[in-house]
């Protein structure tokens, strides 16, 4: 009986918590972040691992539902400006993920630049702690659906990872990258300046 309405009791502050924050998160956005641009949209508030880390965002940018920022505490997330990150994108930085300007991340991509240390099979992996380094993805990137990024990769300015691909290795600006692991099979082309002379002339 007593632990029956201590647990009504406590489900009624959590109630009160979740009230609190789902209201902190419509009003007031900002104290969930080190720093919020300005006319950032959220078709729903991202989830963290943890509250209050290095997680800074420019302005414009945009965010789908279901997105996790998991930031450890020497573990920092700066999304540029024009960002926008698509519905279930999962980021984990106990080392550091940037995301440059203009880059656009679809759906069900996880960005992770931590793995569980696992080399001692007589001890659980669990107790082994986590081994990483920092990801970098550059300006005006776009990451197809369901793209993992693991550790230590750096995605060069303008490329773009096709859908479903695991990136384990850095990408060089402008390469088109798919595959697992994922692979250059091509470059964007710069048009000869014939064709934009055409472009402008239709437009
Ligand atoms: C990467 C991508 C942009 C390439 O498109 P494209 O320039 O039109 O290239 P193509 O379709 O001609 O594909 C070139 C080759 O790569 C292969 N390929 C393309 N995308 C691939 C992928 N995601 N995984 C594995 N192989 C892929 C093609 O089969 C083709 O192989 P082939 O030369 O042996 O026939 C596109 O395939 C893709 O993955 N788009 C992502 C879509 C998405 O996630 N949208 C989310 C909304 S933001």
């Amino acid at each position: 009986m007593f632990y029956l309405f201590l647990s009504k009791v406590f489900k009624g502050f959590d109630f009160l918590k979740s009230t609190l924050v789902a209201n902190s998160c419509l009003f007031f956005p900002q104290i969930w972040f080190r720093a919020l641009g300005k006319n950032c949209c959220f078709q729903g508030f991202p989830r963290f691992g943890y509250a209050f880390r290095d997680i800074r965002v420019g302005n414009n940018c945009s965010f789908g539902i279901g997105i996790f920022l998991n930031c450890g505490a020497d573990g920092y997330i700066n999304i540029g400006n024009f960002v926008s990150l698509n519905d279930y994108t999962y980021i984990s930085s106990l080392y550091g993920v940037e995301i440059g300007d203009n880059s656009r991340i679809a759906e069900f991509v996880s960005i992770r630049d931590n793995d569980h240390a696992y080399a001692d099979p007589e001890t659980l992996i669990r107790n082994q702690g986590f081994q990483g380094a920092k990801i970098k993805i550059g300006s005006d990137v776009w990451i197809g659906r369901g793209v993992f990024i693991g550790k230590g990769v750096e995605i060069g300015n303008g490329a773009v990872i096709g859908a479903n691909s695991v990136v384990t290795k850095s990408i060089p600006p402008f390469a088109v990258a798919v595959g697992v692991p994922a692979k250059v099979i091509k470059y964007r082309q710069k048009k000869s300046n014939e064709s934009i002379m055409q472009c402008l002339e239709v437009t």
